[in-house]
């Protein structure tokens, strides 16, 4: 891609943003996982898998493991997670992890590992000898690729996470971490039912640089109640002390009406509209002074990490997990809720345990809806990744890969594309479009103009706030 970025990339508009953020997804997948559908079976999973995965040809895969379980309630969590201190539950899980890699793993022919996610929940519930048992399930069923190639990531809560686990899934092969953190301010941690100390997260974070993980990633959420500048202050100012290579900094997604523990959040407690808008900003300033780099969407990193490095080079992939340096390639999503996306088809696993292992028991595969995409829906995905990781399309490589011509095949949206232009959000050129340093922050607005599906009977008051 011709059209690339300018590193020194955001402005934050307030006026702007003010006027023209809502709800609306955030296009971890395109179509978006709301027009999945029980219309696509097993068998057309099935089918997809075995077209892709040939045996005698080796294909790249991602791999996707959920473990839903959490030691206690964090209010504001939008994540599919079961709380209970019952350890036993995650034996339980274990063995119907490893009945679907059974029922999975010959779907799979010729593939190799380059890139493992666990997520949550919370990973860490499992101890050590449960992690390594599932790591080695895993690794006997399919080839990895060494760790200088490969992206073997896990979410961490840095409570009660001991440096030997640490060392442990470092010899596992794990070379990525995130650490939740949220916010350091203990009214916000009591507001939230997340008590974390700072010695708790540092102490992680230390022992995974020793270790020689090669990026460790931060999470934050700005607008959780009792919030206010002078505390997030001083919560940017230890974090970016410690010197993560990523950060994430979350948008608190407040949807009570679908996550029922959000209703324990007091809601004059939480921040308004505008003073929200004054954290987003002091982020962007403090990150932007220390010189992180803004990846897109929530995300930002140091300039030598390698997803800023992915950034200049226009070699940057967004997938459910967020951004990443790797190609796009096949994801298989093992536990319950885990989304996968095989050739040009998604599908998504049952949410609770009970139907989980129900499907498990009857030898079926645990999923519920999918997706089989046509040339139109490949064609905006592609577009809609683009623009979250480019910030910019260029007509004439849309002319070479579609056989397309943007203002024609577009032609429909060419006037809400003209009203940003005029907005000051981005540029038209005559074989480009450029989103401008003051609209990438609205770039989920940008990208919604591209999605053919909504309007069609989606409401947006089902997704979160863009910004
Ligand atoms: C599965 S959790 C992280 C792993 C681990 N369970 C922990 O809490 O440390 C992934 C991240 O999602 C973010 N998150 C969860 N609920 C959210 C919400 N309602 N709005 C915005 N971000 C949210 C948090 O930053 C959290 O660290
Ligand atoms: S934020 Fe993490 S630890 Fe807290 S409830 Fe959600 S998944 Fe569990």
């Amino acid at each position: 891609m011709s059209a690339h970025l300018d590193v020194q990339n955001l402005q934050f508009d307030r006026t702007l943003i003010e006027r023209l953020a809502g709800n609306g997804p955030r296009y971890t997948s395109y179509p978006t996982a709301d027009r999945f559908h029980a219309g696509f079976t097993e068998q057309d999973y099935r089918q997809v898998a075995s077209s892709c995965f040939v045996p005698g040809v080796n294909r790249p895969l991602s791999l996707y493991v959920h473990i839903p379980f959490c030691n206690t309630i964090c209010y504001y969590c939008g994540c599919n997670k079961i709380i209970t201190k019952d350890t036993g539950k995650a034996e339980v899980y274990l063995q119907y992890l490893e009945k679907e890699l059974a029922l999975q793993r010959p779907l799979f022919a010729g593939a190799r590992v380059e890139q493992l996610h666990f997520g949550g929940g919370t990973p860490t519930f499992l101890s050590d000898e449960q992690l390594r048992w599932l790591v080695e399930r895993l690794r006997a069923a399919f080839p990895f690729a060494p760790d200088d190639e490969g992206e073997f990531s896990i979410e961490i809560d840095p409570r009660k996470v001991q440096p030997q686990t640490i060392q442990l899934l470092r010899e596992l092969g794990f070379n990525r971490m995130s650490l939740g953190v949220q916010d350091f301010d203990p009214e916000v941690q009591q507001a939230v039912n997340r008590i974390q100390s700072e010695a708790e997260t540092l102490s992680v974070l230390k022992a995974a640089r020793e270790c020689g993980f090669h990026s460790i990633s931060i999470d934050l959420i700005y607008g959780l109640p009792k919030q206010t500048v002078a505390g997030f202050t001083a919560t940017l100012d230890k974090v970016i002390a410690a010197r993560p290579d990523r950060l994430s900094i979350y948008n608190y997604a407040h949807l009570p009406h679908l996550f029922k523990p959000q209703r324990r959040i007091n809601e004059a407690d939480l921040p308004s509209a505008s003073e929200k808008l004054d954290l987003l900003s002091l982020c962007i300033d403090k990150l932007q002074a220390a010189g992180y780099c803004y990846i897109g969407m929530d995300h930002f990193a140091l300039p030598d990490d390698e997803l800023a490095i992915a950034q200049r080079a226009g070699t940057l992939h967004r997938n459910f997990q967020g951004y990443s340096t790797h190609d796009d390639i096949d994801l298989l999503a093992l536990g319950v809720s885990g989304i996968g996306k095989i050739g040009h088809s998604y599908s998504q696993n049952v949410r609770t345990t009970e139907e989980y292992y129900a499907s498990l028991d009857e030898g079926r595969l645990p999923q519920f809806r999918g997706f089989a995409l046509q040339q139109d829906d490949v064609i905006r995905r592609d577009l809609i990744q683009q623009l979250m990781c480019e910030f910019a399309l260029d007509f004439s490589q849309i002319r070479a890969q579609w056989q397309i011509e943007f203002q024609h095949y577009f032609a429909d949206i060419l006037p809400k594309l003209a009203h940003y232009q005029q907005e000051g959000l981005l540029q038209m050129g005559e074989d480009s479009l450029r989103i401008l340093p003051r609209g990438r922050l609205l770039v989920r607005n940008i990208a919604m103009l591209f999605d053919h599906y909504l309007g069609q009977g989606q409401v947006l008051q089902r997704y979160s706030k863009t910004i």
